[in-house]
């Protein structure tokens, strides 16, 4: 009994943190930590104003669905989850520019057409809601303490789909909290709060840093797809220009969109549909409206890209190989690679930079790798700097990444 209370109170007046205990004296409460679970209202609470969240008004159905027997958690674009007796909900609807509570006419619609595409059982809908959410720039919620108060930490950003994985993060941040277990990456607010703050913690080897639980281990090293964003965000500003030369499902298209934000331009390319619908659909759910897909092949980029752009790029990005989920054989080739590496490197600007992720592991892939380094060792020394970071160093098998960085203009 009075475990549970309801009360308001001013967060940035009345949150008193100290190295023992949290103090809200309006409500005669000192704890040994608190925990905030704000949604919308958590994008202004000053203590975690580092998190960027961006508001976003969704819609869910929960439906009647009598004969589905489906018992897992499904998610194609749009998600469908069992609530038991032929019930189950659906959403999500992502609104970035009317932020109210009202279910509308239009959100009911798009939700019943996307579950069409995949299930052709009749439905009926019995519930509709709408509300706000917070929703952070990689999709996933935010976790953890407060670099500087370790006393006070966040739990938030779950929005419709999130709060599917509720469960799972609420014990991870559970067990973080009492034990310092270990938080995913994806989620871990130190992570999140800024990019610079990337570089740190891997030099660091730090997984934990306010509880200091994993100090002294080794570094995990960080995969080749995010030291090929570290590499671009070192360079990238507010208001560039940048390529995506393979949009692929879009993650690094939508890092680059908020890497260059609202002034700045993307252009992503891929040759399969499929591709650019899966990145468009990433950005939609992003709010992010700076990118223009090309339904093209990279080896053409310079054919098609305005000529203007030529010495103005700041940031190239080529990540080789096939979909991830989709047709294996479609699949990058050493000679438009070759092709598009070659011509995306006349576009780079003073200082811009190129990086290119080659696997070996599928068949071609080998080759493509070994020819990409022979196009890049014939570049000007005076005029590019390259490097490659091998995933077994001193032998070229395995992935590898390449930078490329313009010293010179031509
Ligand atoms: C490894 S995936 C890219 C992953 C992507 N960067 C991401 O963040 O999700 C490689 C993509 O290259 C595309 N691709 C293959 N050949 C291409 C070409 N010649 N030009 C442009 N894209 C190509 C494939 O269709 C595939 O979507």
């Amino acid at each position: 009994a009075g475990a549970y209370r309801a009360h308001d109170f001013d967060v940035s007046r009345e949150t008193e943190p100290g190295p023992e205990y949290v103090e809200i004296r309006s409500l005669g409460v000192r704890t040994r930590g608190i925990v905030f679970c704000q949604g919308i209202a958590g994008t202004t609470n000053p203590w975690f104003e580092d998190v960027q969240f961006k508001p976003a008004k969704g819609e869910i159905l929960t439906l009647r669905i009598p004969g589905l027997t489906e018992q897992r958690v499904i998610h194609r674009g749009i998600w469908l989850a069992p609530l038991g007796d032929d019930l189950f909900q659906a959403g999500a609807t992502y609104d970035w520019k009317v932020l109210d509570n009202r279910p509308t006419d239009a959100g009911r619609e798009e939700i019943l057409s996307q579950l069409q595409k995949i299930l052709r059982l009749p439905m009926e809908v019995v519930g509709h809601h709408a509300a706000v959410r917070p929703i952070h720039r990689n999709q996933y919620p935010v976790l953890g303490r407060h670099p500087q108060q370790p006393r006070m930490a966040c739990f938030n950003g779950l929005g419709s789909k999130g709060a599917l994985h509720a469960p799972y993060f609420g014990r991870q941040l559970a067990e973080h909290l009492t034990g310092g277990a270990p938080i995913d990456r994806q989620v871990d607010l130190v992570l999140k709060t800024r990019w610079s703050s990337i570089a740190g913690h891997f030099a660091a080897g730090q997984n934990q840093p306010s509880s200091g639980a994993s100090s002294g281990k080794r570094p995990r090293a960080l995969p080749l797809t995010q030291r090929a964003q570290l590499a671009v965000s070192e360079v990238v500003g507010r208001g560039d220009i940048v390529i995506d030369a393979t949009a692929g499902n879009g993650h690094d298209t939508q890092f680059l969109a908020e890497l260059v934000g609202d002034d700045g331009q993307v252009h992503a390319f891929d040759i399969q549909e499929v591709a650019l619908e899966n990145t468009a659909r990433r950005l939609a759910e992003s709010g992010l409206a700076n990118v223009r897909l090309w339904h093209h092949d990279h080896a053409e980029l310079s054919d098609v890209l305005p000529s203007e752009l030529t010495g103005r790029v700041a940031a190239i990005m080529f990540n080789l190989g096939y979909l991830p989920g989709g047709d294996k054989s479609v699949i990058t080739r050493a000679e438009s690679s070759g092709e598009g590496v070659f011509k995306a490197a006349a576009l780079l600007k003073l200082g811009g930079i190129m990086t290119v992720l080659a696997y070996t592991g599928h068949d071609g892939g080998q080759s493509e790798a070994d020819r990409i380094a022979s196009i890049l060792a014939a570049f000007p020394a005076d005029e590019f700097e390259i490097k490659t970071v091998e995933s077994q160093p001193g032998r070229s098998v395995g992935p590898r990444l390449f930078h490329v960085k313009r010293l010179k203009a031509r």
